[in-house]
Protein backbone atom coordinates (compact mmCIF):
# COMPACT_ATOMS: atom_id res chain seq x y z
CA UNK A 1 0.00 0.00 0.00
CA UNK A 2 1.25 3.68 -1.11
CA UNK A 3 0.50 6.78 1.64
CA UNK A 4 -0.01 9.63 0.31
CA UNK A 5 0.42 12.87 2.70
CA UNK A 6 -1.59 15.93 2.91
CA UNK A 7 -1.49 18.22 5.96
CA UNK A 8 0.94 16.18 7.40
CA UNK A 9 -1.19 13.01 7.72
CA UNK A 10 -0.10 9.91 5.89
CA UNK A 11 -3.09 8.67 4.04
CA UNK A 12 -3.18 5.20 2.35
CA UNK A 13 -4.02 5.76 -1.15
CA UNK A 14 -7.06 3.48 -1.10
CA UNK A 15 -9.94 4.12 1.83
CA UNK A 16 -12.41 1.56 2.85
CA UNK A 17 -16.00 2.72 2.99
CA UNK A 18 -18.61 1.21 5.16
CA UNK A 19 -21.81 2.95 3.35
CA UNK A 20 -22.58 -1.14 2.60
CA UNK A 21 -23.77 -1.53 5.93
CA UNK A 22 -26.84 0.65 5.77
CA UNK A 23 -27.81 -1.69 3.15
CA UNK A 24 -27.56 0.71 0.45
CA UNK A 25 -26.13 -2.34 -1.50
CA UNK A 26 -28.69 -4.96 -0.29
CA UNK A 27 -28.04 -7.10 2.78
CA UNK A 28 -24.65 -7.99 4.04
CA UNK A 29 -22.79 -10.51 5.90
CA UNK A 30 -22.17 -8.56 8.82
CA UNK A 31 -19.32 -11.10 10.00
CA UNK A 32 -17.63 -11.11 6.20
CA UNK A 33 -18.23 -7.71 6.61
CA UNK A 34 -15.73 -7.55 9.82
CA UNK A 35 -13.38 -9.89 8.37
CA UNK A 36 -12.88 -7.52 5.92
CA UNK A 37 -12.53 -4.63 7.95
CA UNK A 38 -9.48 -6.32 9.49
CA UNK A 39 -7.81 -7.38 6.51
CA UNK A 40 -7.72 -4.21 5.25
CA UNK A 41 -6.10 -3.02 8.50
CA UNK A 42 -3.38 -6.18 7.98
CA UNK A 43 -2.54 -5.21 4.59
CA UNK A 44 -1.77 -1.73 5.07
CA UNK A 45 -4.83 0.78 5.35
CA UNK A 46 -5.41 3.16 7.76
CA UNK A 47 -8.21 5.25 6.45
CA UNK A 48 -11.58 4.23 7.26
CA UNK A 49 -14.94 6.07 6.86
CA UNK A 50 -18.40 6.25 7.76
CA UNK A 51 -21.09 8.23 8.20
CA UNK A 52 -23.83 8.42 11.21
CA UNK A 53 -26.62 7.91 8.68
CA UNK A 54 -25.27 4.73 7.55
CA UNK A 55 -27.30 2.29 9.92
CA UNK A 56 -25.26 0.63 12.91
CA UNK A 57 -22.04 1.30 10.72
CA UNK A 58 -20.18 3.44 13.68
CA UNK A 59 -20.15 1.34 16.02
CA UNK A 60 -19.29 -1.60 13.90
CA UNK A 61 -15.89 0.21 12.29
CA UNK A 62 -15.30 1.65 16.23
CA UNK A 63 -15.60 -2.17 17.59
CA UNK A 64 -13.45 -3.62 14.67
CA UNK A 65 -10.46 -0.56 15.12
CA UNK A 66 -10.36 -0.40 18.76
CA UNK A 67 -7.55 -2.22 19.32
CA UNK A 68 -5.39 -0.37 16.90
CA UNK A 69 -7.45 2.60 17.16
CA UNK A 70 -4.38 4.68 17.00
CA UNK A 71 -2.94 3.71 13.83
CA UNK A 72 -5.91 4.63 12.03
CA UNK A 73 -7.93 7.57 10.60
CA UNK A 74 -11.75 7.58 11.87
CA UNK A 75 -13.75 9.67 9.15
CA UNK A 76 -17.35 9.66 9.68
CA UNK A 77 -20.14 12.29 8.72
CA UNK A 78 -22.78 14.82 9.94
CA UNK A 79 -26.27 16.36 9.10
CA UNK A 80 -28.65 13.71 8.12
CA UNK A 81 -28.82 10.89 9.87
CA UNK A 82 -32.71 10.84 10.49
CA UNK A 83 -34.66 12.96 8.05
CA UNK A 84 -34.27 14.02 4.29
CA UNK A 85 -33.35 17.61 5.47
CA UNK A 86 -29.99 17.96 6.49
CA UNK A 87 -29.18 19.90 9.63
CA UNK A 88 -25.68 22.03 10.33
CA UNK A 89 -26.71 23.78 12.93
CA UNK A 90 -24.57 24.04 16.07
CA UNK A 91 -26.57 22.44 18.82
CA UNK A 92 -26.92 19.74 15.60
CA UNK A 93 -23.43 19.33 15.57
CA UNK A 94 -22.74 19.30 18.73
CA UNK A 95 -25.20 16.46 19.67
CA UNK A 96 -24.29 14.42 16.93
CA UNK A 97 -20.92 14.95 17.77
CA UNK A 98 -21.25 13.21 21.12
CA UNK A 99 -23.39 10.47 19.55
CA UNK A 100 -20.40 9.72 16.70
CA UNK A 101 -18.15 9.40 19.34
CA UNK A 102 -19.95 7.14 21.80
CA UNK A 103 -21.22 4.87 18.78
CA UNK A 104 -17.73 4.49 17.67
CA UNK A 105 -16.18 4.48 20.68
CA UNK A 106 -13.17 6.48 20.48
CA UNK A 107 -12.60 10.09 22.25
CA UNK A 108 -12.11 11.84 18.47
CA UNK A 109 -12.39 11.76 15.12
CA UNK A 110 -9.88 12.43 12.80
CA UNK A 111 -11.89 13.94 9.78
CA UNK A 112 -15.62 15.24 10.44
CA UNK A 113 -17.56 16.02 7.38
CA UNK A 114 -20.51 17.60 6.47
CA UNK A 115 -22.73 14.65 4.82
CA UNK A 116 -24.96 17.09 2.81
CA UNK A 117 -25.94 21.04 2.48
CA UNK A 118 -27.97 22.69 4.87
CA UNK A 119 -28.79 25.85 3.02
CA UNK A 120 -30.80 27.24 6.35
CA UNK A 121 -27.53 27.46 7.96
CA UNK A 122 -24.89 30.23 7.54
CA UNK A 123 -21.51 28.51 6.21
CA UNK A 124 -20.09 31.16 9.06
CA UNK A 125 -22.09 29.15 11.86
CA UNK A 126 -20.91 25.61 11.10
CA UNK A 127 -17.49 26.56 10.73
CA UNK A 128 -17.70 27.97 14.14
CA UNK A 129 -18.95 24.87 15.41
CA UNK A 130 -16.84 22.73 13.67
CA UNK A 131 -13.87 24.96 14.85
CA UNK A 132 -15.27 24.43 18.29
CA UNK A 133 -15.51 20.87 18.59
CA UNK A 134 -12.06 20.97 16.59
CA UNK A 135 -10.58 23.38 19.72
CA UNK A 136 -12.37 20.78 22.35
CA UNK A 137 -10.49 17.80 21.07
CA UNK A 138 -13.57 16.20 19.71
CA UNK A 139 -12.17 16.24 16.18
CA UNK A 140 -9.43 16.67 14.73
CA UNK A 141 -10.00 17.95 11.09
CA UNK A 142 -13.01 18.81 9.24
CA UNK A 143 -14.33 18.23 5.37
CA UNK A 144 -16.52 18.50 3.03
CA UNK A 145 -19.56 16.56 1.03
CA UNK A 146 -22.16 16.62 -1.57
CA UNK A 147 -21.92 20.64 -1.64
CA UNK A 148 -22.42 23.05 -5.08
CA UNK A 149 -18.62 24.31 -6.27
CA UNK A 150 -20.08 27.80 -5.19
CA UNK A 151 -21.05 26.69 -1.60
CA UNK A 152 -17.47 24.47 -0.90
CA UNK A 153 -15.83 27.62 -2.44
CA UNK A 154 -18.06 29.95 0.68
CA UNK A 155 -16.58 26.96 3.65
CA UNK A 156 -13.22 27.15 2.02
CA UNK A 157 -12.96 30.65 2.31
CA UNK A 158 -14.15 31.00 5.71
CA UNK A 159 -12.87 27.90 6.66
CA UNK A 160 -9.63 25.12 7.60
CA UNK A 161 -11.03 22.45 5.27
CA UNK A 162 -8.66 19.18 5.38
CA UNK A 163 -10.39 17.68 2.36
CA UNK A 164 -13.43 17.28 -0.55
CA UNK A 165 -15.32 14.34 -0.62
CA UNK A 166 -16.74 13.90 -4.25
CA UNK A 167 -17.73 11.03 -6.23
CA UNK A 168 -15.46 10.24 -9.00
CA UNK A 169 -14.22 7.54 -11.51
CA UNK A 170 -13.75 7.46 -15.57
CA UNK A 171 -17.47 7.55 -16.23
CA UNK A 172 -18.10 10.08 -13.31
CA UNK A 173 -15.89 13.00 -13.94
CA UNK A 174 -17.59 16.01 -13.34
CA UNK A 175 -17.06 16.87 -10.04
CA UNK A 176 -13.52 16.50 -10.03
CA UNK A 177 -13.11 18.97 -13.27
CA UNK A 178 -15.68 21.49 -11.10
CA UNK A 179 -13.90 20.87 -7.82
CA UNK A 180 -10.36 20.48 -8.75
CA UNK A 181 -9.29 24.42 -9.19
CA UNK A 182 -11.22 25.27 -6.02
CA UNK A 183 -9.06 22.14 -3.97
CA UNK A 184 -5.74 23.52 -5.19
CA UNK A 185 -6.22 27.28 -4.59
CA UNK A 186 -6.93 26.36 -0.78
CA UNK A 187 -4.86 23.40 -0.41
CA UNK A 188 -7.48 20.87 0.81
CA UNK A 189 -7.37 17.00 -0.48
CA UNK A 190 -9.65 15.31 -2.88
CA UNK A 191 -11.57 12.12 -1.22
CA UNK A 192 -12.79 10.23 -4.00
CA UNK A 193 -16.06 7.64 -3.47
CA UNK A 194 -17.76 5.27 -5.82
CA UNK A 195 -14.22 4.43 -7.45
CA UNK A 196 -15.41 1.51 -9.12
CA UNK A 197 -18.66 2.74 -10.25
CA UNK A 198 -20.79 1.05 -6.97
CA UNK A 199 -19.79 -1.97 -8.81
CA UNK A 200 -20.03 -1.39 -12.73
CA UNK A 201 -16.47 -0.65 -13.54
CA UNK A 202 -15.43 -3.92 -11.88
CA UNK A 203 -16.83 -6.06 -15.28
CA UNK A 204 -19.15 -8.23 -13.25
CA UNK A 205 -22.29 -7.03 -15.00
CA UNK A 206 -23.34 -7.30 -18.42
CA UNK A 207 -26.54 -6.25 -18.52
CA UNK A 208 -28.72 -3.93 -16.74
CA UNK A 209 -29.17 -6.05 -13.64
CA UNK A 210 -31.90 -6.05 -11.26
CA UNK A 211 -31.09 -5.68 -7.28
CA UNK A 212 -32.53 -6.75 -4.65
CA UNK A 213 -35.44 -4.40 -3.23
CA UNK A 214 -33.69 -1.47 -1.16
CA UNK A 215 -30.54 -1.41 -3.33
CA UNK A 216 -29.79 2.17 -3.99
CA UNK A 217 -28.21 0.65 -7.03
CA UNK A 218 -32.38 0.20 -8.60
CA UNK A 219 -32.26 4.24 -8.66
CA UNK A 220 -29.22 4.43 -9.50
CA UNK A 221 -28.10 6.49 -13.16
CA UNK A 222 -24.87 4.23 -13.47
CA UNK A 223 -27.51 1.01 -13.95
CA UNK A 224 -29.92 2.76 -16.55
CA UNK A 225 -30.68 3.48 -20.49
CA UNK A 226 -27.33 4.81 -22.19
CA UNK A 227 -25.46 5.80 -18.67
CA UNK A 228 -25.02 1.76 -18.19
CA UNK A 229 -24.09 1.29 -22.28
CA UNK A 230 -21.73 4.24 -21.47
CA UNK A 231 -20.24 2.53 -18.35
CA UNK A 232 -19.38 -0.60 -20.06
CA UNK A 233 -17.54 0.92 -22.96
CA UNK A 234 -15.45 2.86 -20.20
CA UNK A 235 -15.02 -0.54 -18.43
CA UNK A 236 -13.91 -1.98 -21.96
CA UNK A 237 -11.50 0.47 -22.23
CA UNK A 238 -10.07 0.42 -18.74
CA UNK A 239 -9.54 -2.94 -18.26
CA UNK A 240 -8.11 -3.26 -22.09
CA UNK A 241 -5.33 -1.16 -20.77
CA UNK A 242 -4.74 -2.84 -17.76
CA UNK A 243 -4.99 -6.19 -18.90
CA UNK A 244 -1.72 -5.63 -20.51
CA UNK A 245 -0.42 -5.10 -16.84
CA UNK A 246 -2.41 -8.24 -15.72
CA UNK A 247 -4.75 -5.73 -13.89
CA UNK A 248 -8.89 -6.44 -13.63
CA UNK A 249 -11.30 -3.96 -14.42
CA UNK A 250 -11.35 -2.85 -10.90
CA UNK A 251 -8.00 -2.62 -10.30
CA UNK A 252 -7.73 -0.56 -13.27
CA UNK A 253 -10.39 1.65 -12.39
CA UNK A 254 -9.09 2.51 -8.72
CA UNK A 255 -5.76 3.14 -10.80
CA UNK A 256 -7.52 5.78 -13.11
CA UNK A 257 -8.82 7.64 -10.25
CA UNK A 258 -5.49 7.29 -8.21
CA UNK A 259 -4.13 8.86 -11.30
CA UNK A 260 -6.16 12.12 -11.01
CA UNK A 261 -4.95 15.43 -10.07
CA UNK A 262 -5.93 16.46 -6.07
CA UNK A 263 -6.56 12.76 -5.03
CA UNK A 264 -5.51 11.86 -1.54
CA UNK A 265 -7.78 8.54 -1.25
CA UNK A 266 -9.68 6.17 -2.99
CA UNK A 267 -12.59 4.98 -1.14
CA UNK A 268 -14.07 1.59 -2.24
CA UNK A 269 -16.76 -0.19 -0.74
CA UNK A 270 -16.17 -4.16 -0.86
CA UNK A 271 -17.86 -6.09 1.76
CA UNK A 272 -15.89 -9.25 1.25
CA UNK A 273 -12.15 -10.14 1.68
CA UNK A 274 -11.59 -11.33 -1.87
CA UNK A 275 -12.97 -8.06 -3.32
CA UNK A 276 -10.82 -6.26 -0.92
CA UNK A 277 -7.83 -8.14 -1.94
CA UNK A 278 -8.25 -7.04 -5.39
CA UNK A 279 -9.24 -3.72 -5.13
CA UNK A 280 -6.08 -2.88 -2.86
CA UNK A 281 -3.69 -4.35 -6.04
CA UNK A 282 -4.01 -1.15 -7.73
CA UNK A 283 -2.10 0.63 -5.39
CA UNK A 284 1.31 1.07 -6.38
CA UNK A 285 0.80 0.90 -10.00
CA UNK A 286 0.32 3.28 -12.66
CA UNK A 287 -0.95 4.29 -15.92
CA UNK A 288 1.49 5.98 -18.18
CA UNK A 289 0.90 9.29 -19.15
CA UNK A 290 0.44 7.82 -23.18
CA UNK A 291 -2.08 5.89 -21.55
CA UNK A 292 -3.90 7.89 -19.78
CA UNK A 293 -4.29 10.12 -22.54
CA UNK A 294 -5.47 7.61 -24.81
CA UNK A 295 -8.17 7.09 -21.82
CA UNK A 296 -9.33 10.73 -21.95
CA UNK A 297 -9.08 10.88 -25.53
CA UNK A 298 -11.22 7.98 -25.53
CA UNK A 299 -13.79 9.55 -22.70
CA UNK A 300 -14.12 12.65 -24.54
CA UNK A 301 -15.10 10.88 -28.21
CA UNK A 302 -17.89 8.70 -26.30
CA UNK A 303 -19.04 11.90 -23.88
CA UNK A 304 -20.35 13.60 -27.18
CA UNK A 305 -22.51 10.70 -28.19
CA UNK A 306 -23.59 9.37 -24.67
CA UNK A 307 -24.37 13.16 -23.57
CA UNK A 308 -26.72 13.56 -26.20
CA UNK A 309 -28.81 10.61 -26.27
CA UNK A 310 -28.94 11.75 -22.25
CA UNK A 311 -30.82 14.66 -23.56
CA UNK A 312 -32.87 13.22 -25.21
CA UNK A 313 -33.64 10.53 -22.76
CA UNK A 314 -34.89 13.48 -20.13
CA UNK A 315 -36.79 14.94 -22.61
CA UNK A 316 -38.62 12.20 -23.72
CA UNK A 317 -39.51 11.14 -19.86
CA UNK A 318 -41.03 14.56 -19.83
CA UNK A 319 -42.85 14.53 -22.36
CA UNK A 320 -44.00 10.81 -22.81
CA UNK A 321 -46.79 9.76 -20.07
CA UNK A 322 -44.80 8.78 -17.22
CA UNK A 323 -44.85 4.54 -16.49
CA UNK A 324 -47.98 3.52 -14.68
CA UNK A 325 -46.26 1.40 -12.00
CA UNK A 326 -45.33 4.12 -9.19
CA UNK A 327 -42.00 2.86 -8.60
CA UNK A 328 -40.67 2.63 -12.24
CA UNK A 329 -42.33 6.61 -12.57
CA UNK A 330 -40.35 7.80 -9.85
CA UNK A 331 -37.12 6.22 -10.74
CA UNK A 332 -37.67 7.92 -14.23
CA UNK A 333 -37.84 11.42 -12.46
CA UNK A 334 -34.86 10.68 -10.35
CA UNK A 335 -32.79 10.02 -13.86
CA UNK A 336 -34.20 13.25 -15.22
CA UNK A 337 -33.44 15.46 -12.28
CA UNK A 338 -29.87 14.02 -12.16
CA UNK A 339 -29.61 13.64 -15.47
CA UNK A 340 -30.22 17.34 -16.38
CA UNK A 341 -27.94 18.52 -13.36
CA UNK A 342 -24.80 16.57 -14.64
CA UNK A 343 -25.73 18.15 -17.92
CA UNK A 344 -25.82 21.57 -16.90
CA UNK A 345 -29.31 21.67 -17.93
CA UNK A 346 -30.66 23.51 -15.14
CA UNK A 347 -29.54 24.97 -12.04
CA UNK A 348 -28.57 23.00 -8.79
CA UNK A 349 -30.75 25.55 -6.28
CA UNK A 350 -33.56 26.06 -9.14
CA UNK A 351 -34.00 21.67 -8.50
CA UNK A 352 -33.44 21.32 -5.32
CA UNK A 353 -36.78 21.87 -4.01
CA UNK A 354 -38.56 19.70 -6.54
CA UNK A 355 -36.14 16.64 -6.02
CA UNK A 356 -36.60 16.99 -1.97
CA UNK A 357 -40.47 17.13 -3.13
CA UNK A 358 -39.75 13.53 -5.06
CA UNK A 359 -37.45 12.48 -2.87
CA UNK A 360 -39.84 12.33 0.21
CA UNK A 361 -42.52 10.46 -2.14
CA UNK A 362 -40.04 7.37 -2.35
CA UNK A 363 -41.84 5.60 0.81
CA UNK A 364 -45.50 6.57 -0.65
CA UNK A 365 -45.08 4.81 -3.97
CA UNK A 366 -48.44 3.16 -4.25
CA UNK A 367 -51.62 3.38 -6.21
CA UNK A 368 -52.19 6.98 -4.94
CA UNK A 369 -48.96 7.74 -6.16
CA UNK A 370 -49.62 8.55 -10.09
CA UNK A 371 -51.18 12.46 -9.85
CA UNK A 372 -48.44 13.49 -7.52
CA UNK A 373 -45.46 12.04 -9.97
CA UNK A 374 -47.19 13.90 -12.67
CA UNK A 375 -47.19 17.28 -11.04
CA UNK A 376 -43.35 16.58 -10.37
CA UNK A 377 -43.15 15.89 -14.05
CA UNK A 378 -44.71 18.81 -14.99
CA UNK A 379 -42.54 20.89 -12.65
CA UNK A 380 -39.87 19.61 -14.00
CA UNK A 381 -40.69 20.52 -17.49
CA UNK A 382 -41.01 24.09 -16.84
CA UNK A 383 -37.69 23.82 -15.17
CA UNK A 384 -35.71 21.86 -17.61
N1 LIG B 1 -21.56 5.94 -2.86
C1 LIG B 1 -21.84 7.08 -2.26
O1 LIG B 1 -22.87 7.72 -2.56
C2 LIG B 1 -20.90 7.65 -1.20
C3 LIG B 1 -21.07 8.96 -0.79
C4 LIG B 1 -20.19 9.48 0.15
C5 LIG B 1 -19.20 8.69 0.67
N2 LIG B 1 -19.07 7.40 0.27
C6 LIG B 1 -18.03 6.58 0.92
O2 LIG B 1 -17.20 5.97 -0.06
C7 LIG B 1 -17.17 4.56 0.14
C8 LIG B 1 -16.94 3.88 -1.18
O3 LIG B 1 -17.98 4.26 -2.11
P1 LIG B 1 -18.78 3.13 -2.86
O4 LIG B 1 -19.37 2.18 -1.88
O5 LIG B 1 -19.69 3.79 -3.82
O6 LIG B 1 -17.56 2.41 -3.62
P2 LIG B 1 -17.48 1.31 -4.73
O7 LIG B 1 -16.37 0.41 -4.36
O8 LIG B 1 -17.42 1.98 -6.06
O9 LIG B 1 -18.86 0.51 -4.70
C9 LIG B 1 -19.16 -0.54 -3.81
C10 LIG B 1 -19.89 -1.63 -4.56
O10 LIG B 1 -19.00 -2.14 -5.56
C11 LIG B 1 -18.83 -3.53 -5.38
N3 LIG B 1 -17.42 -3.86 -5.56
C12 LIG B 1 -16.34 -3.22 -5.04
N4 LIG B 1 -15.20 -3.82 -5.41
C13 LIG B 1 -15.57 -4.89 -6.17
C14 LIG B 1 -14.85 -5.91 -6.86
N5 LIG B 1 -13.53 -5.96 -6.83
N6 LIG B 1 -15.56 -6.84 -7.56
C15 LIG B 1 -16.89 -6.80 -7.62
N7 LIG B 1 -17.63 -5.86 -6.98
C16 LIG B 1 -16.98 -4.92 -6.26
C17 LIG B 1 -19.25 -3.86 -3.97
O11 LIG B 1 -19.73 -5.18 -3.98
P3 LIG B 1 -19.51 -6.22 -2.76
O12 LIG B 1 -20.36 -5.72 -1.64
O13 LIG B 1 -19.97 -7.50 -3.35
O14 LIG B 1 -18.04 -6.23 -2.41
C18 LIG B 1 -20.33 -2.80 -3.70
O15 LIG B 1 -21.58 -3.24 -4.17
C19 LIG B 1 -18.50 4.24 0.81
O16 LIG B 1 -18.49 3.02 1.50
C20 LIG B 1 -18.64 5.43 1.73
O17 LIG B 1 -17.85 5.23 2.91
C21 LIG B 1 -19.89 6.88 -0.66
Amino acid sequence: MLYRTHDGLDISEIGIGCYALSGAYGQKDLEAFKAMLRRAYELGVNFFDTADAYGDAEAILGEVVNPFREEVFIATKVGVKDSTKPNLSTEYLQSSCEESLRRLETEYIDLYQIHFDDPETSVKETIAALEDLAGQGKIRHYGLGHLSPPRVEDYLEQGTVFSVLLELNAVARENHRDLLPLCQKYDAGMIAFSVTGRGLLTGKFQEVPTFEAGDIRNLDTFFQRERFQYGLRVMEKLAEIGNRYGKTPAQAAIAWVLAQEGVICALTGPSTIPHLEENLQASGWRFTPQELDEINQFLEEKDERYNQLAEDNVREILTEPLPADPSSAFRDLIYVIETSLRLGMVEESEMMPTFYRLYGLRKELDDQAGPKLSAIQGKLRDLI
